[in-house]
């Protein structure tokens, strides 16, 4: 396995919500996309600044991680101008080899958006082996293997559940099962959170289902994000327990410290006794105009090794 990295760093972004909003004509703006409009014009456009997501895309510039991994929430109205100007922060976030996507409910807000929206960031959302965004996806990295999973889908209004539906989870049973035979870092990244932290109007519907799925399978961490809070927690997994976290969002400026945005940056690295994951969480801070440090953890993942020629080293 020479050329394998002994250790791996990710930044795990979420819940973009571009700011600003492209002008909405008149006949864009009807049913739920009407009442979103009114709520960021209203309200959101206070809360998502585009000065935090800048603070956050600088950080990365400055100290880059091998791999960006985004969970959702792009954009907010699913306008079809919102698409194309997310495509283009992206594009400046990182190339489609170096970032991975996964859609969000605001990214799919009304049927049929997503139809004519998503094309434009497929090459950030598509397995290696691919050539269109097709939910799970696949991408290797290292001894990372990345899984990507879609729950975004149209709601009623004042609704923001999402679904994965039972051909995608027997699609990722199969994946999963597959990859730990290879003895790799299994990542699996969704927008809705699989913890109990969601109200029913929002949650995962078919949380219980994905759960079953990590229980039979397993995974060595899974990303979400969507509630514009940071949770944390443990997944029961067939190897052992699988962390969970669910990253605030990227743009929230906000002086509650609860609610403050930001993202999380994790390293990744292999030891004897398991796989060892630091994680650290950096929140933007209005009165500092500044990302800092506001939580760090250190995992081990009793794991086995799978062959001999697993690289080890400590995460960084
Ligand atoms: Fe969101
Ligand atoms: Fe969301």
């Amino acid at each position: 396995m020479s050329g394998t990295p002994a250790s791996l760093r990710f930044a795990h972004l979420s819940d973009v919500h571009l700011a600003p909003m492209p002008p909405a004509r008149p006949g864009q703006l009807a049913g739920k996309r009407l009442l979103g409009w009114l709520s960021w014009n209203l309200r959101r456009h206070r809360r998502h600044r585009r000065e935090v997501l800048d603070a956050i895309r600088d950080e990365l510039r400055a100290q880059p991680p091998d791999h960006v991994l985004v969970t959702g929430d792009l954009i907010n109205i699913s306008l079809p101008e919102e698409y194309a100007r997310a495509a283009a922060w992206l594009a400046e976030l990182g190339s489609p080899d170096r970032v991975s996507l996964v859609p969000g409910n605001h990214d799919a807000y009304v049927a049929g958006a997503a139809d004519r929206g998503w094309p434009y960031w497929a090459a950030w959302m598509r397995g290696d082996e691919s050539a269109a965004a097709t939910f799970p996806y696949l991408r290797r990295r290292g001894f990372a293997a990345i899984i990507g999973l879609s729950t975004a889908v149209p709601t009623a209004p004042g609704y923001a559940s999402g679904r994965l539906g039972a051909v995608q989870l027997a699609a990722l049973r199969a994946l999963l099962r597959d990859l730990a035979g290879e003895g790799l870092f299994r990542i699996v990244l969704l927008h809705h959170p699989p913890l109990p932290v969601s109200r029913p109007r929002k949650a995962l519907l078919d949380r219980e289902a994905f759960c079953e799925v990590i229980r039979r399978a397993g995974a060595e961490l899974v990303l979400s994000g969507h509630e514009h809070r940071f949770h944390e927690g443990m997944l029961e997994g067939a190897e052992g327990p699988v962390p969970c976290f669910v990253a605030p969002s990227a743009s929230l400026a906000s002086n509650d410290a609860e609610k403050r945005g930001g993202y999380l940056r994790f390293g990744i690295g292999r030891q004897r006794e398991g796989w060892r994951l630091e994680v650290r969480l950096r929140r933007y801070r209005v009165d500092r105009a500044a990302l800092v440090e506001t939580c760090a953890r250190e995992l081990v993942l009793a794991r086995p090794l799978a062959g001999a020629d697993c690289p080890t080293g400590s995460a960084s």
